[in-house]
């Protein structure tokens, strides 16, 4: 085994440090000590295979060998299903989370998001996206150690452990803030600080505001600093500056001390931000695709089954462009998220149908990881030219969209809360939970029963499609059981500027189930179970349905399943293209169609029509 082990790293090395280099090349060629850096980073990517335990060279060596065999890689299986979710918030802490294996394990989930854990600012943190420590987990969750051992616990179950690399900034308390501020010119260097306002200004010029009830601009004044430093996001996350080389290789080596925890899927944060040009937007830059391969491939090298995913919530262009072998492996999917919302407030499910047939497709061995909600609001990301397309204005979409689901449109069903307004342009995002958002807490709130039918049956629709869809599903902890908006992190001065904490709500084990979540976790967990009895749910293979009715929104899996929603509340015609007169059994309901002869879907109707063999 040891001398397999002692290959492996030979052997990534020779495969990877060519295109590693030219990577790098692009990012830092014009330097001088182009070729110490490289001789540095290969010190620094050796010394962690050193340190990377042999369990963890048995998953890389299973990992490459299962995919030189050409086998899908286990995020594409049919048996995978994730969670996210925020530990304090979950189960108290660490050890705490151990102790609920078997919730995971009843609802199928191989994959658990734990939302940031490490040392972070002591009042507002933005959910601990302000690292203050890298390889220190705070304090009320635990210790490293905990990790770790939580990590292997979880790997002994099958489960796969993902964490977040907030790469792109830093808190202004990481050691490295705290020495730029007491001026080492070291560590001034790993930031962008500047004496000059108008230096600052200068680069507002051309970026687009993130955090506009924050601040205004992107810059924040530190007197201590005694200047202005880049804060994309709060004012106490401090931009890093991956111009210099020595940020990369400091983060190079805080990504393979996680990944040596036995960390599985990194999901780079904010990815979208991490390379800066003047007189750009400073998004999505060449530049920042170059330096996230370079990651992927140095991890390739010391951590070879370590998994990115892509937290882009950018335009679709921008989305598809970090996906891939070399880059990350699983991307979150924010225009199926986004569409499902936008089509289930507009009855309309075009934009959906035609934004899915023309972006679905992805690099091979690469998936999407599909979801309804997660910790932060919905942006709407969707293309302007595919709305226009359909004769969708969409300004005035993303206006109604805005309106419907914050509680300012007549007759609207759902109940959300507006982030992030900006004061000149009133644009926003939305919050809620999936189930308050779908018309849950409306419909208890008037003890309606057509209501509460309504909105489980439009949370069944999507999860329906959400289970069905090529990729891993990803449920936002809570909404598996219906969770509905909580208001009560208003009253705390710590949370209450960030509305997101309305869906952000602490899990109490002991309260007992509403009727209509008892029937959405049940639901949840069949769709599991068929899902993964079901080997054509496997891989990536889709087409998707051209429009019928506006309100459906249909694909066909492995040339066999075809699955259907109504996204509306009337009865809509329908006819699956299969071979003539073929029947079609739906694995949930067992009810039957025939190919090519008009069905009537009910309202919110889903099915997964399998092909009778
Ligand atoms: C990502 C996170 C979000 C956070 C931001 C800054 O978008 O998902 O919660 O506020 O990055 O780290």
């Amino acid at each position: 085994m040891r001398a397999i082990i002692w290959a492996m790293y030979k052997t990534q090395l020779q495969e990877n440090m060519p295109a590693l280099t030219a990577a790098l090349f692009e990012l830092y060629g014009s330097r001088w000590d182009f070729y110490l850096i490289l001789e540095r980073l290969e010190k620094i990517l050796a010394a962690a295979d050193k340190e990377r335990s042999s369990v963890l060279k048995k998953l890389d060596d299973d990992f490459l060998s299962g995919q030189k065999k050409g086998g899908e890689p286990w995020f594409l299986s049919n048996k995978s299903l994730g969670t996210m979710l925020y530990v304090d918030l979950f189960s108290g802490n660490i050890k705490g989370l151990a102790s609920k294996i078997k919730y995971f394990k009843e609802l199928g989930i191989n994959y658990v998001h734990l939302m940031p854990l490490f040392k972070t600012l002591k009042g507002d943190n933005d959910g601990g996206y302000a690292v203050s420590s890298y390889r220190e987990v705070q304090k009320n969750l635990g210790t490293t150690a905990d990790l770790k051992a939580l990590v292997s616990a979880f790997r002994k179950e099958g489960i796969h452990t993902v964490i977040d690399f907030v790469f792109n900034h830093t808190s202004c308390e990481h050691e490295w803030a705290k020495k730029a501020l007491k001026g080492d010119k070291k560590y001034r260097d790993f930031y962008y600080i500047y004496k000059n306002k108008a230096d600052a200004d200068e680069w507002n010029k051309s970026l687009r505001e993130i955090f506009p009830s924050v601040r205004r601009g992107s810059f924040t004044y530190f007197k201590e600093a005694g200047g202005w430093v880049w804060t994309t996001f709060n004012s106490f996350q401090w931009d890093l500056n991956y111009s210099n080389p020595e940020v990369f290789l400091a983060m190079v080596q805080e990504m393979l001390f996680l990944a040596n925890l036995g960390i599985e899927v990194l999901r780079l944060d904010a990815l979208a931000f991490v390379w800066k040009e003047k007189g750009t937007a400073c998004e999505s830059l060449p530049k920042a695709y170059t330096l996230i391969k370079a990651f992927s491939l140095a991890a390739k090298i010391a951590a070879p089954s370590l998994v990115f995913k892509s937290e882009a919530i950018v335009h679709p262009d921008q989305v598809v462009k970090y996906i891939g072998q070399d880059m990350c492996r699983l991307s979150y999917n924010p225009l199926q998220m986004a569409l499902f919302w936008s089509s289930l407030a507009s009855r309309d499910a075009r934009l959906l149908t035609l934004s899915m047939k023309k972006r679905w497709a992805i690099p091979d061995g690469c998936a999407w990881v599909n979801y309804i909600r997660c910790h932060d609001d919905i942006g709407w990301t969707f293309s302007d030219e595919e709305a226009w397309s359909l004769g969708i204005n969409p300004y005035e979409h993303r206006k109604f969209l805005n309106r419907f689901y914050t509680g300012r449109f007549d007759g609207s069903f759902a109940r959300g809360e507006a982030f992030q307004e900006n004061p000149t342009t009133g644009d926003c995002r939305v919050c809620g939970t999936m189930a308050s958002l779908a018309g849950l807490e409306e419909a208890l709130d008037k003890d309606d029963q057509l209501l509460k039918e309504m909105a489980v049956a439009r949370v069944r629709m999507m999860y329906g499609l959400l289970f069905a869809l090529p990729g891993l599903p990803l449920l936002y902890a809570g909404d598996e059981e219906a969770t509905l908006n909580d208001y009560s992190y208003k009253k705390n001065p710590k949370l209450a500027g960030d509305s997101r904490w309305v869906h952000r709500v602490k899990k109490d084990w002991d309260k007992k189930l509403l009727p209509e979540q008892k029937t959405i976790r049940d639901l949840i967990k069949r769709m599991a179970k068929v899902r993964a009895k079901e080997k054509l749910f496997a891989g990536s293979k889709v087409w998707f349905y051209d429009q019928q009715q506006p309100q459906v929104f249909a694909f066909c899996r492995s040339g066999a399943i075809h699955v259907v929603a109504n996204f509306s509340e009337s009865r809509v015609p329908f006819t699956v293209w299969a071979n003539k007169g073929r029947l079609l059994t739906d694995l949930l309901s067992a009810k039957q169609v025939r190919a090519q002869e008009q069905i009537l879907l009910e309202p919110y109707e889903l099915l997964w029509l399998k092909e009778e063999a």
